[in-house]
């Protein structure tokens, strides 16, 4: 058995990723489950397979209060599960209802970037229907309006300057330390 695999009682909790667009959570979080060997889940992935749609078609057919609502049932129906990578959209931590469920469910990891990652990382920004036209300019001004949304994680990191390996290895060390 490796190091990486000490976590895997049956007692362990999940880890949950939250942060901007853009700054690498469904990367790292199909890595940290690969390594922990955990279960990977993201609630983007389970928002699209419920309503049989893709992200933009929910924004653009049922609206930005629709897609929230269904986050929150997201998070809900994941209720009681175990050693689980959670990532999440962006805006999810936009709802307190969402902020509680996300505590409830484990440990919050919140992965910050600077803007110019984030530009650079999204793209052209097609699958993401908040950064239509001019993606720079929204980004710029979602994360003005989300500076402290993310702020309750138990444990930030900016993944600027650091390679994914860095990153992982961080975030293993903390949950190491909270002796999970
Ligand atoms: C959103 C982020 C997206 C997706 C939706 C809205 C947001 O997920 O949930 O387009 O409000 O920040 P990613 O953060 O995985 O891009």
């Amino acid at each position: 058995m490796t190091e990486s695999r000490t976590f895997t009682s049956p007692t362990t909790r999940n880890i949950c990723l939250i942060g901007f667009m853009g700054t690498g959570k469904t990367t790292l979080g199909q890595l940290l489950a690969n390594q922990l060997g955990w279960a990977w889940v993201d609630t983007d992935n389970l928002i699209e397979k419920e309503a049989g749609m893709a992200i933009p078609e929910i924004f653009a057919t049922k609206g930005e209060s629709v897609f929230r609502q269904m986050e929150t049932e997201a998070l809900e129906k994941l209720a009681g599960v175990k050693q689980h990578i959670i990532t999440t959209g962006g805006g999810i931590v936009l709802k307190p209802r969402n902020v509680e469920l996300l505590r409830q469910l484990g440990w919050v990891v919140g992965l910050q970037a600077s803007v110019e990652a984030i530009v650079k990382r999204v793209g052209e920004a097609s699958s993401r229907p908040l950064l239509e036209d001019n993606p720079e300019m929204r980004i710029r001004a979602l994360l003005e309006q989300r500076k402290y949304a993310y702020d309750f994680a138990d444990q930030t990191i900016d993944t600027t300057e650091l390679s994914v390996s860095q990153v992982l290895e961080r975030i293993i060390s903390a949950i190491r330390l909270e002796s999970f």
